[in-house]
């Protein structure tokens, strides 16, 4: 949501920046726009739309000369998509110009006050205060200026400040918004995250909440709010810039389903020893692990539909009650959380604003935090106690498939790990489904190969303007993925029901021809599956069912069409049942001519409440 991108150095910025948020298009946006001092003053093109609007604006780059600017990509808050609210927002004398993500709280107080001050307004943007005050500050020096207007804004910020004054800095700050320095040779640069960089540097700095930064072509020094240097560690990071390319797929969500065998093996083998899950970065003590009480999971959009199968495994395993809660909830719930509750956080940016805020609500109710996270370094995880990254690699693609299934493989490996700590599954309990996972990367493998088949499901059903998915326990979880993978991308209504619930609601919707995706991975439960296929086929629905290799034959008795995936686990169902419906969605939204790297009004990181 929102990207930031600066750049100082020895080369021309404008393309620079263009490449940088052209890599950071899949946050979501709708506007963008650069501000490169040209040696006499801040150039300034900015556009409502794609990015290619902005290249035209400047023909690549090639329009505007200079060696320090600054680029975002904005997803409107305060103040319409439009030119004049895009971003660089620029002080009244052109001087100063900012890129800003997030809200500034008080913004309606500060214009107030500069407008009293005889300050004229252009943009409604909250971004456009900041630039003014800014300048209401400057004093030849804008490090200080930009220390003294730190102290008079509220809310969530990371911001990129260019001044004509001073052509030779940047400046970077950051305050529950994600921002990150690049260090070269000649060279710095700002940026929401690493892929905007990646191609030039992989040195980089992540900054802290109430850090500034000023960034020139000999490096970058960080301070504290009050201005007083801050040493910093450089972090190494050490994917390749294949990892955010397309390599030759149409798309990156298409890649990213791909790679999801790959990412499994990257988030489960190193874990696994001798039989047993060995969580090394696990932190907690044996003590605490005994006398954990409750189980919270907190999460937003997909990482809550894994915080929806944890719940079930976690309670199968560990015989403890598990609640899993929506951030946006938990924030204003009241939860019941004290020093004997685990509260387990899911997030594949580390830097939903919700998630974040569920966080500290927990911690500061003495709750100990473990985050399952996947962008190494970011907010949440090093506000948690104990951190069990995901190692996916970079997900471009604004609906998430391959953060889903490790985030999956992890809460699994955690079940495991806790079952044995605790003593409440059995040592051949354990070792079975520790087997398993070791064989769901290439049991995963199976059932991509199975892609050509799901893309004739999806051409029978692509047209259809309503799709439900039933299933019950695990599969209501899977569901609930399937189905919001499904309208995210091809904006078809889509709902996920556990199967019990139909006769309460959901059926009466169901006419000749509504297509029903029943989910019957779960052998338990296979019965009461086959009965609601029953159920909504004698209504007329059209059925395509998912379940496990060797009960073809019998949901063939019932249902339209069968996808199956091999058997495993039941722990482990939803981690290879996702991956038919992931194909599903996206089939579907390629034949309905969807953006569906970028689909409209959603964003990869929700970084605003
Ligand atoms: C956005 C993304 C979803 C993601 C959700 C939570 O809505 O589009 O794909 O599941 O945020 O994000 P997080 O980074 O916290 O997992």
């Amino acid at each position: 949501m929102c990207g930031i991108v600066g750049y100082v150095g020895r080369e021309e910025a404008a393309p620079i920046l263009l490449d940088g948020l052209a890599r950071l298009e899949y946050r979501g946006y709708d506007s963008a726009g650069v501000a490169i001092f040209d040696g006499t003053k801040l150039q300034v093109a900015k556009t409502k739309g794609r990015l290619r609007a902005l290249s035209d604006m400047i023909q690549g780059g090639a329009a505007i000369h200079g060696t320090i600017g600054v680029g975002h990509t904005r997803w409107a808050t305060h103040g319409a998509p439009s030119d004049v609210n895009s971003h660089p927002q620029v002080s009244r004398s052109g001087r100063i110009a900012v890129v800003h993500n997030g809200i500034i709280e008080n913004y309606a107080e500060l214009k107030e006050f500069l407008v009293g001050q005889g300050v004229g307004f252009a943009s409604e943007t909250d971004t456009e205060v900041v630039a003014q005050l800014i300048e209401y500050f400057y004093e030849g020096d804008i490090l200080k200026a930009v220390g003294r207007v730190l102290h008079r804004i509220e809310g969530a910020y990371a911001l990129g400040i260019i001044c004509a004054d001073e052509p030779e800095r940047l400046i970077a700050v950051r305050k529950d918004s994600p921002l990150i320095l690049g260090l070269g040779d000649g060279f710095s640069f700002l940026a929401s995250d690493v892929t905007a960089i990646i191609k030039h540097t992989r040195d980089v700095i992540y900054m802290e909440d109430g850090e500034i930064a000023e960034l020139t072509r000999e490096g970058v020094k960080c301070y504290n709010h009050l201005l007083q240097p801050v040493s910093k560690e450089t972090s190494h990071v050490d994917w390749e810039i294949d990892a955010a390319e397309k390599g030759g797929y149409e798309h990156f969500m298409l890649k990213e389903i791909m790679e999801q065998p790959e990412a499994l093996r990257r988030a489960i083998f190193p874990r696994v020893k001798d039989g047993q899950v060995v969580l090394e970065d696990f932190t907690l003590d044996d003590d605490y692990v005994a006398a954990i009480r409750k189980i919270f999971i907190v999460a937003c959009g997909s990482s809550y539909h894994v915080g929806m199968v944890g719940k079930y495994n976690l309670e199968k395993l560990l015989r403890i009650p598990v609640e899993v809660t929506l951030a946006s909830e938990f924030r204003y719930m009241e939860p019941i959380v004290d020093e004997h509750t685990l509260v387990i956080v899911i997030s594949q940016s580390g830097e939903t604003l919700d998630t974040m805020a569920a966080l500290r609500e927990a911690k500061a109710l003495g709750a100990k935090i473990l985050s399952i996270v996947n962008v190494v370094g970011s907010s949440i995880a090093r506000e948690s106690d104990v951190v069990l990254y995901t190692w996916a690699g970079p997900e471009i693609a604004v609906a998430t498939t391959k953060a889903y299934s490790t985030q999956l493989a992890v809460i699994d490996l955690l079940g495991l790990y806790l079952a044995k700590k605790r003593g409440s599954a059995d040592d051949e309990r354990i070792l079975t489904a520790v087997r398993e996972l070791l064989m769901l990367p290439s049991k995963l493998e199976q059932v991509l190969e199975k892609q050509e088949d799901i893309q004739y499901f999806a051409s029978q059903y692509f047209n259809h303007d309503s799709i439900f998915f039933i299933g019950r326990n695990v599969d209501y979880a899977l569901g609930l993925e399937g189905s919001l993978k499904l309208k995210e991308i091809s904006y078809i209504h889509s709902e996920a029901y556990a199967s019990g619930e139909l006769k309460h609601g959901t059926i009466s919707l169901i006419e000749d021809g509504t297509l029903v995706v029943a989910l019957a991975t779960y052998e338990k439960l296979f019965d009461k599956a086959m009965s609601n296929v029953v159920e909504v086929r004698s209504r007329g629905a059209d059925v395509l069912a998912l379940t496990t290799e060797g009960r073809e034959e019998a949901m063939a008795k019932n249902a339209n069409a069968i996808i199956t995936i091999p058997d495993t686990d039941e722990l482990l169902l939803p981690s290879l049942g996702v991956a038919p419906l992931q194909l599903l969605a996206y089939y579907i939204a390629l034949m309905r001519g969807c953006d569906i790297d970028k689909p409209r009004n959603l964003a990869k990181s929700v970084t605003v409440e």
